[in-house]
């Protein structure tokens, strides 16, 4: 097993990555202060890995809440759905919610954590790839709301983060690639090094190599680990992390939410900010190109739905969580491997981009 610390001060707290650490009930029980717990899944996950979390709890009062699934139910009604359960089972200020899913799981969980009560403790159990490297370090938790993507939420640090990678072994292809969508973005947004082992290992994470994944992921989790130390709250540098989401959360809204996966939207979107750097003289055509070919081999998209007019890119854009005084900023590359958070473009260029894009 890897251990990765996120440093926090007081609110640190540990990342395992390994094969088999669901069967490992210590690793969750340690971070169960009290007698009582409840864990939020959805109904794919739930046959497949819930038994082992429950044996797991076997000293401890827990329930089970088995959400739907899918990213249209992470709003307020299911939001509700958890508040209900809590309340109902008189569940008290010493309970600890695990979230064991994919990153709407985590999100949704997350954000009832940090409100419930006006906190409870929190664990993640992320079976995605994509949460694995992302969703579920850093404390991000919330809900969307029907005008736009993770518009409500807070920040809330799990008390642990346990990645079994054996869970990968059941995610669809399609999932396993949205997840490749945020490692790539490590890449080029400050590991130059890892963008280029991604370039040679690319298959073999396709293939789930299981030396490949476990290297991703830990590569992945420390670049994430280090930025949310360093900005936990997203006052600067944290924002590189949104690498590619302002087009891809507009991407989501715009075509309804669970029609394009969140990876692939970003996918999508890190191609239409590479192409506005190209314009602004940032980086070279060349340096496009090789990041469409990267993207283009984890089986993602690299343009834009062309149901999405430019217009509409622009109006979703204009409410993004980056706009400050109405001036909206966005994560452009300076090269591969370095990122800038920047408003030092026109809009011009902009719309030049979305419409390069299709
Ligand atoms: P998801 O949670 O919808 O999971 C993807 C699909 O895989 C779902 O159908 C799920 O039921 C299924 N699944 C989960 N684990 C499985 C397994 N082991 N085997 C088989 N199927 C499995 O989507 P996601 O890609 O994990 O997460 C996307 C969400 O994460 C978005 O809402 C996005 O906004 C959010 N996100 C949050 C952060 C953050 O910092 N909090 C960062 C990135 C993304
Ligand atoms: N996924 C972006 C962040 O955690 O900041």
């Amino acid at each position: 097993m890897i251990s990765l610390k996120v440093n926090l001060g007081e609110r640190s707290y540990p990342i395992c990555i390994g094969q088999g650490l669901l069967n490992r009930g210590e690793l969750l029980t340690q971070y169960i202060p009290g007698n009582s717990a409840l864990i939020v899944t959805n109904e794919v996950v739930a046959p497949l890995y819930l038994a082992r979390v429950e044996a797991a709890l076997h000293d401890i009062k827990f329930k089970t809440l088995v959400l739907p699934d899918g990213e249209q139910y992470k709003n307020q009604d299911t939001l509700n759905s958890i508040y209900d359960c809590l309340l109902t089972n008189r569940l008290d200020r010493n309970t600890t919610l695990i979230a064991l899913g994919g990153g709407v799981i985590g999100d949704i969980t997350g954000f009832a954590a940090a409100s419930y009560q006006r906190g409870v403790h929190f664990i993640q159990i992320p079976t995605t790839l994509l949460a694995q490297v992302d969703s579920s370090v850093g404390g991000k938790t919330g809900i969307n709301h029907p005008l736009g993507k993770n518009m409500i939420g807070a920040f809330y640090q799990p008390r642990t983060v346990i990645a079994d990678t054996d869970t990968l072994n059941t995610l669809e292809d399609r999932e396993l690639s949205a997840g490749i969508a945020e490692v790539i973005k490590y890449g080029l947004i400050r590991d130059l090094p890892f963008l280029e082992w991604l370039e040679k290992n690319m298959d073999k994470l396709l293939t789930r190599d299981p030396k490949a994944l476990a290297f991703a992921i830990e590569r992945s989790c420390r670049n994430k680990a280090e930025v949310v130390a360093a900005d936990e709250r997203e006052s600067g540098q944290r924002a590189l992390l949104n690498f590619g989401h302002t087009f891809g959360h507009a991407i989501e809204t715009g075509m309804g939410y669970g029609n394009w996966l969140h990876g692939e939207a970003v996918a999508s979107g890190m191609v239409m900010a590479a192409r506005l750097s190209e314009i602004l003289g940032w980086i070279t055509a060349d340096d496009v190109h090789r990041i469409i070919d990267l993207i283009e081999r984890a089986n993602l998209p690299v343009k834009a739905p062309a149901q999405m007019t430019p217009e509409k890119f622009l109006e979703i854009m204009s409410i993004d969580k980056k706009v400050s005084d109405g001036v909206l900023r966005l994560i452009l590359l300076k090269a591969p491997g370095k990122s800038v958070f920047t408003q030092d473009y026109d809009k011009d260029s902009l719309i030049t981009a979305i419409k390069a894009s299709y």
